[in-house]
């Protein structure tokens, strides 16, 4: 059982904690906030939960300095990502970061960097890859199931309504929708078509706070496939994904970043549902690859590799600097 530290106890943080019972070869022994009583009704809660002690620590170092913690999660804002990352790297903790993996490309390179100095596995939480329907759809597409794929549209938004207190709205915390929405479905194209030629997006910004609000993104092959994305804090978007081949497509119905379901329509046959829940809430899928790859030796997920890590990051470099947003990691 590997034995999982967290850092950053918020509100995705609970989320996970609470999917941990589904974590066949791992537990969570301890969790870090700045704030001593934060992490103190953190720990009794999750602990009453997983039936066994979860250790509350005060400031995040601590985690890092605990010999009895294997493999760090981190869940704090996008500026503070790379970070926190490169000193759990450096104290030889394990990392899965939460996505977006960084707030610029250099702070990915640096995360990239430094892991394959030390010689430490580091993996982005981009959960959606170890989805069940989406693992599927990888199988369907390397199998020809819709010949050969020349186009992936997807959608992803939820109406926020301005709050100045929300890191989501926060430059300086690399708050915006590209980076919490903008990569899921970046890294949904990406893992269907590889790194893209050419990105275009086009959106606006929150005024107040100058972080972006909404996009449209065009992803370009030289070879003349593409991505049409779109992304928004202001418009409840459905959540679809649909992959394109010349003998048909693949849907990935809502919220496709954590399907139950896909529906493959073969050209001139009846459309087939196939229903393909992840157990439990479908966070717990990420931390068993950790330690899969941990028992197996690897540094890399083969499924979230760092190199696709780097290339997502740098759409949405592009896409950030195209619509004048100032992000920045913070050191
Ligand atoms: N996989 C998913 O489905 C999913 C969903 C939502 C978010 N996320 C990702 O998870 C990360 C966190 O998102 P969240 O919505 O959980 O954020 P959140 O609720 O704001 O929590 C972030 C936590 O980070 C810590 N923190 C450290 N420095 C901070 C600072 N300067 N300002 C605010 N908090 C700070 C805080 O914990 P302490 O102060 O107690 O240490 C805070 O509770 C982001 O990367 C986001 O994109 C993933």
């Amino acid at each position: 059982m590997l034995r999982w530290g967290l850092i950053g106890p918020g509100r995705i943080a609970a989320k996970v904690a609470a999917d941990f019972p589904n974590v066949t070869n791992g537990r969570l022994v301890a969790v870090a906030s700045r704030d001593q009583a934060r992490a103190e009704a953190f720990a009794a809660e999750h602990a009453a939960l997983a039936g066994h002690p979860v250790r509350p620590l005060q400031g995040y170092q601590a985690l890092l300095d605990d010999p009895d913690v294997d493999a760090v999660y981190i869940a704090t804002p996008h500026s503070d990502h790379a970070r926190h990352a490169i000193a759990a790297i450096e104290a030889g903790k394990a990392v899965l970061l939460e996505k977006s993996f960084t707030a610029t490309l250099d702070g990915a390179r640096q995360v990239v960097e430094a892991a394959r100095a030390h010689r430490v596995f580091v993996m982005e939480a981009m959960w959606t890859r170890f989805q069940p329907a989406i693992r599927r759809a990888q199988q369907l597409v390397a199998d020809g199931a819709i010949g050969p794929v020349r186009a992936v549209t997807a959608d992803l938004g939820v109406r926020r309504e301005l709050d100045v207190t929300d890191r989501m709205f926060a430059l300086e915390l690399g708050g915006g929708a590209l980076l919490d929405l903008g990569v899921y479905v970046v890294s949904f194209a990406q893992h269907v078509l590889g790194a893209p030629d050419r990105v275009l997006a086009h959106g606006s910004l929150v005024p107040e706070t100058g972080v972006d609000a909404e996009a449209g993104i065009l992803l370009g092959y030289d070879d003349g496939r593409s991505a049409t994305l779109q992304i928004s804090f202001r418009l409840p978007l459905p959540g679809n994904a649909r992959i394109y081949g010349t003998e048909g497509w693949i849907d990935i119905p809502p919220r496709f970043h954590h399907p139950d379901r896909l529906v493959l329509h073969r050209t001139g046959a009846d459309p087939i549902t196939e229903e393909l829940p992840p157990r439990g809430a479908g966070y717990a899928l990420e931390f068993i690859e950790v330690a899969e790859c941990l028992r197996a030796g690897r540094q890399e997920s083969p499924t979230m590799p760092l190199a696709d890590s780097l290339a997502v990051q740098g759409v949405l470099q592009q896409a950030a600097d195209q619509l004048g947003v100032a992000l920045h990691d913070r050191w």
